[in-house]
């Protein structure tokens, strides 16, 4: 697959190296506006250093990488689309549940595919969750429990990152995206939303500090979720999923499960932590890139069977990109009625 990258900066450079070190694709061509940022990943690939959007359009590919700030995916994605391209596309997919639907139009216009960059769900402590959900270790699944944050705009570089309308809003784009993203994919759809909104610590106009919310899946299997700017603890998320026959939880970082069992709830239990000491030894050296490097990869991968037509994979496709977005807006819009929001069953988009 020959592969375009659009947005070369912090995560565009660790996208041009999962695609130039997989073997079934290649990095064809790199546009950023930093024509140095553009050089640096396309270093040593052979791939064609570009000075437009449309530059690098006319190189032949089969697909395109956008990674660049939130506010440029809409024109990126749809040129792409208009080429004929699969794209995959960084979170949040657009910065408003418009401009997302009109990404995912593009795409079934063009019938292909639209898969977005929600890599967290190759962590390996979110593995271990599906993973022993799957295999019945904790049960009925009777609800979850979500959270993600980090300490705010001291974590950001570029106002982009946190100002509205550029973001399309505060924590719940931003590490919170991620959050409702996995709240999704444990729940099989969202399809209840109720939420407050709160914005007391660093007011940005449009951009909440904090949201709390419960969502609800077409079976009334609940999940209680935060996003939040004010973790003064620093950047940290976890998911926890309760059933009749235990718990289980991931968290993020450091990387970590922690596997609670029972016959039954009045019953001994079994308590199993997992640690991941590699990974700590690895982020140390090489930081939480290197983390996030091999998810790349792995989302990659996915990536290349989603086009091939492949439905056993775990990567985003579009329609989690429009739902994790409809969902943010549908917070704001009960912290504004005080009433819940209901959103109709997506399913799987197919290109
Ligand atoms: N998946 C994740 O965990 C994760 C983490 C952080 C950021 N992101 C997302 O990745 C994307 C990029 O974030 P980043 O942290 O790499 O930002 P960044 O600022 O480091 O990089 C963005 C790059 O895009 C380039 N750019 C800006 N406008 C452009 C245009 N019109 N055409 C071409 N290039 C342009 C900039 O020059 C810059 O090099 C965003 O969508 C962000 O939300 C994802």
């Amino acid at each position: 697959m020959r592969i375009g990258l659009v947005g070369a900066g912090k995560i565009g450079q660790l996208r041009a190296r999962s695609v130039i070190e997989d073997p079934s694709t290649t990095l064809a061509a790199v546009f950023d506006l930093s024509a140095d940022l553009a050089r640096q990943a396309a270093a040593r690939s052979g791939a064609k250093v570009c000075s437009s959007l449309e530059e690098l359009l006319g190189v032949p590919l089969d697909a395109v990488i956008v990674s660049t700030p939130v506010h440029v995916h809409l024109d990126a994605c749809l040129q792409a689309f208009g080429r004929g391209l699969h794209v995959l596309c960084e979170k949040p997919v657009a910065n408003s549940v418009a401009d997302t639907q009109r990404i995912v139009d593009a795409a079934r216009t063009a019938k292909k595919a639209l898969a977005v960059g929600f890599n967290l769900r190759y962590y390996p402590a979110i593995r271990y969750i599906r993973e022993t959900i799957a295999a019945g270790s904790i049960g009925t699944v009777d609800h979850f429990r979500i959270f993600g944050g980090h300490d705010g705009l001291g974590s950001f570089t570029h106002d982009w990152e946190y100002k509205t309308p550029l973001t399309g809003g505060g924590a719940m784009w931003d590490i919170g995206i991620h959050m409702t993203d996995l709240a999704r994919h444990f729940l099989g759809e969202i399809t209840e939303v109720y939420g407050v909104m709160s914005g007391n610590v660093w007011r940005v106009p449009g951009s909440e500090d904090n949201a709390i919310a419960v969502f609800r899946n077409p079976q009334g299997i609940a999940a209680s979720y935060q996003a939040t700017w004010d973790e003064w603890k620093g950047y940290g998320f976890s998911i926890e999923a309760y059933g009749d026959k235990g718990m289980v939880r991931g968290a993020y970082a450091p990387m970590q499960n922690l596997l609670i069992t029972h016959q039954n709830p009045r019953g001994p239990r079994t308590r199993k932590l997992l640690r991941y000491p590699e990974i700590a030894v690895r982020e140390k050296i090489f930081s939480w890139k290197s983390t996030a490097l091999l998810s790349f990869k792995d989302e990659l991968r996915d990536f290349v069977g989603l086009t091939e037509g492949k439905r056993d994979v775990v990567i985003a496709d579009g329609y989690a990109g429009l739902r994790a977005v409809e969902v943010a807006a549908a917070v704001k819009s009960s912290t504004e009625t005080g009433l819940a929001v209901r959103l109709e069953n997506l399913g799987r988009m197919t290109p």
